[in-house]
Order: structure tokens, then sequence, then C-alpha cells
């Protein structure tokens, strides 16, 4: 994660062109076979044209669909309802697998299919992230995944305890919007939560 001295991580604001090169390069160095970010962060990768949903003629199980296609890597999408719509199957180099509830309608799988979009089902109306996990290993092989935010999809892995290592390029730069998302938005207070401490590995 790209993040400000605060925490906050809504980078469009912060008055750097190339804010996307700090997050990239970093990255990159991490041996990954996807990446994985919620559907408000994908929004910015997905297509930007209006689609309309067909009523579900065909009669679609509700099962995992993995595409054949050649693809190694992939581009993984936290999209409960299925907000995000498809133009191709890849984002740069990776394949897409859009992950789901069971709360979907049958046209929006119809959709992917049309795109030939792999997607999983990680639970009825919520997701269970072990079952999210152990999906993306067995159906894709994915051993690495690198979790590329936001701070929503942060904090459900944190709140799950299912981050191994976390890695922060901080900028020199002061956010102080009140309510813009942060590296880990877990939820409300503490109650019987407690802060996750991690050990530092290495500074740069
Ligand atoms: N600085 C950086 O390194 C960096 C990296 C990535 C993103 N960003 C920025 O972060 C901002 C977006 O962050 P965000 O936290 O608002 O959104 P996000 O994490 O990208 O996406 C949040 C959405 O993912 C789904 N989701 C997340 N956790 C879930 C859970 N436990 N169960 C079910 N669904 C879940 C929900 O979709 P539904 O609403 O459909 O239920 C939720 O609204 C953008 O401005 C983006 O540019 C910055």
């Amino acid at each position: 994660m790209q993040g400000s001295v605060d925490g906050r991580i809504k980078q469009n604001s912060w008055g750097f062109k190339d804010y996307h090169k700090y997050f990239e390069e970093t990255a990159e160095k991490i041996p990954a076979d996807a990446w994985l970010v919620g559907q408000v962060t994908m929004q910015e990768f997905s297509s930007k044209q209006p689609y309309v949903l067909e009523s579900g003629k065909e009669d679609f199980p509700k099962k995992d669909f993995v595409a054949d296609q050649p693809a190694k890597t992939f581009a993984a999408v936290i999209d409960p309802a299925g907000k995000c719509f498809w133009d191709t199957n890849r984002v740069s180099t990776e394949h897409v697998i859009e992950v789901l509830t069971e709360n979907i309608p049958i046209g929006y799988l119809e959709h992917l299919r049309s795109k030939n979009v792999s997607y999983v089902f990680g639970g009825k109306e919520e997701l269970n992230w072990e079952r999210v996990l152990n999906k993306l290993h067995d159906l894709f092989n994915i051993q690495i995944l690198r979790i590329d935010g936001g701070g929503h999809v942060n904090g459900s892995f944190l709140k799950a305890n299912l981050i191994d290592e976390f890695s922060l390029v901080l900028a020199p730069v002061a956010d102080g919007a009140i309510g813009s998302p942060t590296v880990f938005e877990v939820e409300e207070g503490y109650g019987a939560r407690k802060a996750t401490q991690f050990k530092i590995k290495s500074v740069e």
C-alpha cells in the first residue's frame, strides 16, 4: 500500500503526477501469482461503459467458473454484488477473477461468461475469507496473493488474521481528509478486537 503520513490512501488528491509509479515499483518486487482489490479500487481498471444486465435467460448454475484462457497470473476483485463490468477478461497481463456472493443476479453471471471472466463464490450472503483463499489456491494455483487494497479489503483480511506480511510506501504528504479511506478500515471502535502488531523486517 501507499499511505500518507496520516495513513490515508486516496492518492489522486495528493498532487503527485506519477503516484502510481511509487506503488508499482515497490509492488512488482513482491513475487506474487495474483493481486486482489476491492470493487471500489477495481472500478479504475474495469469497464467505463454502461452495461445493462439481461434478466437471466439461461439457467446458469451458481457454481464457480474457471475460464479457459492462457494467463498464469491473476487480478482478483472482491465484488459481492457484481458492480464491476468488463470489456475484456484481463487487466494488463492478468486474468480477471471475480469473487462473488450467491446474492448475485444470473444476468451478471451471463455478463461475466460472455467476456470469459472467471468467478468464484465466497459465500451465500457474506464472504468466508478462508473459503475464498482456498478456492483461489485450488482452482487457479495461486500460492502467493498480494492484497492491494483499498482499506476495506485490507481491513477484512486483517480482521480475519490472514495477512502474513505488510509493505507500505510512505508518501511525504499529510492528507487530513476526515472519512477518507485509510490503509486498514476494519470497524468502528475496538470492541473485543486488539490492534495487530507487526515485526519490522526492513525499512528503506
Ligand atoms: N494508496 C494505495 O496504495 C491504494 C491502493 C488501493 C486503493 N486505493 C484507493 O482506495 C480507495 C478505495 O478503498 P475502499 O476501502 O473505499 O474500497 P475497496 O477496499 O477497494 O472496496 C470496498 C468494497 O469491496 C467490497 N468489500 C470489501 N470488504 C468486504 C467484505 N468484508 N465483505 C464483502 N464485501 C467487501 C465491498 O463492495 P460492495 O460495496 O459492493 O459490497 C466494499 O464496498 C480508492 O480511492 C483507491 O484509489 C489506494
